[in-house]
């Protein structure tokens, strides 16, 4: 079996489900369930037996080193993190536990696990360390999108959290052998998709009649990746790709934040037209900008199409088209995780702005 932390947020949530849709492999589940982690996302899969549910912390040494003894995973993906740039911002002691010491955590336990281990059980095992863009820091325009060898610059509490997980990864590889990899993904965005990030933050306050708040002058550039491209990519990195390696993971598309929002709203124009007639942009607003807002970020992805053959699937027109009609059709898990720490959040965040 495998074993997946964070499997009940986003990109994990959507990882086990596609998993389990292609491979009778079973998936061991290690989640704290934090605001974001939800396990109606995994609803389908309640009654799986090749789906094993564990709720705690990839801080809790006795818990992983009882969990890795009992079921002997051959791997671990870690998707767990907290992951919002704005709430590093506010608080960003959880970021330092949970991405920097919790993944220190994990990385001791399968150092003292693999000892246990023979030498065929050491050689096939694989710890992929599921990362971030932003690590890299910052792209001027025209400058060329990151590559593996692009130097580390994270800005955020979150990117700079997220850094340090990745070095200690790294030096788990160099001073213990610990068969890693690392990848490093752009934005992602699609099904189960908690709404404080932008994409369904606006697909959201755009159906209930509230305003769409753009960041400064929105125009800064993310590289967005749909989720089941990212899934991809990471199965294709868990089967082929070197220990010890570092695979930047993007979809070559590259759009201003106004951009996004604008298609967002036209995709809704068409598929759920206002009462009034009205254009969904007619919503947006300029709030104030993140603190240290990055101004753009873009991946190389070539290595990983070079090397491992993997290409994305869909294109942004395709995957964000697809996403906006997910959210129309599940009004139930949107209204489930709209509810009272959500809606706390948004006062946080966005009241004084
Ligand atoms: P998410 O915030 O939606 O989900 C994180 C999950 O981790 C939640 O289910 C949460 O309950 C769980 N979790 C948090 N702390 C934990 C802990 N201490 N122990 C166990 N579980 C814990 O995040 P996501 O967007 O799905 O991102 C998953 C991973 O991918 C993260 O490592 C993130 O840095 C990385 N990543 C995300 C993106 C993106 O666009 N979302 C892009 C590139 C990389
Ligand atoms: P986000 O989805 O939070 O991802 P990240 O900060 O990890 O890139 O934000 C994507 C972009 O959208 C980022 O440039 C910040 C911007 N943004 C807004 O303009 N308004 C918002 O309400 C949010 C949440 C983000």
């Amino acid at each position: 079996m495998i074993l997946v932390t964070g499997g009940a947020g986003f990109i994990g949530s959507n990882f086990v489900l596609d998993w389990l849709a292609l491979h009778d492999e079973p998936v061991l589940n290690l989640d704290k369930l934090t605001y974001a982690g939800n396990l109606e996302s995994l609803s389908s899969i309640a009654k799986d037996p090749r789906h094993i549910f564990i709720h705690g912390d990839i801080g809790n040494p006795t818990l992983v080193a009882q969990l890795l003894a009992e079921h002997r995973p051959r791997a671990i993906l870690n998707f767990a993190a907290e992951s919002h740039v704005d709430r590093s911002i506010h608080g960003p002691a959880d970021f330092i536990q949970t991405n920097i010491v919790g993944t220190f955590n994990l990385l001791e336990s399968v150092r003292a696990y693999l000892n246990g281990l023979d030498s065929e059980g050491k050689a096939a095992f694989r710890f992929l360390h599921v990362s971030t863009d932003e690590v890299y820091g910052s792209l001027q325009p025209g400058e060329p999108p990151f590559a593996e060898t692009r130097r580390y610059e994270p800005n955020s509490p979150y990117s700079a959290s997220k850094a340090s997980s990745d070095h200690l990864v790294r030096a788990y590889h160099h001073t213990y052998g610990l068969p890693v990899l690392t990848t490093n993904c752009s934005n992602n965005y699609g099904p189960y998709h908690f709404p404080e990030k932008l994409i369904p933050l606006c697909i959201l306050n755009a159906l209930s009649g509230k305003s769409l708040p753009i960041y400064g002058d929105g125009q800064q550039v993310r590289d967005w990746l749909y989720v089941k491209d990212h899934c991809s990519a990471l199965r294709r990195v868990l089967e082929a790709g070197q220990p010890g390696e570092n695979y930047n993971v993007g979809g070559w598309n590259e759009k201003p934040n106004l951009e996004v929002v604008h298609t967002l709203c036209h995709i809704l124009d068409a598929l759920r037209p206002r009462p009034d007639g009205a254009s969904y942009t007619s919503q947006i607003t300029y709030v104030t900008d993140r603190p240290g807002h990055d101004r753009r970020y873009a991946i190389d992805a070539s290595k990983l199409e070079r090397e491992l053959g993997w290409t994305p699937a869909e294109t942004f027109e395709t995957g964000i088209r697809k996403t906006v009609q997910w959210y129309l059709d599940h009004g139930d898990w949107v209204s489930n995780v709209s509810s009272g720490a959500y809606r706390q959040w948004l006062d946080q965040n966005y009241a004084a702005r």
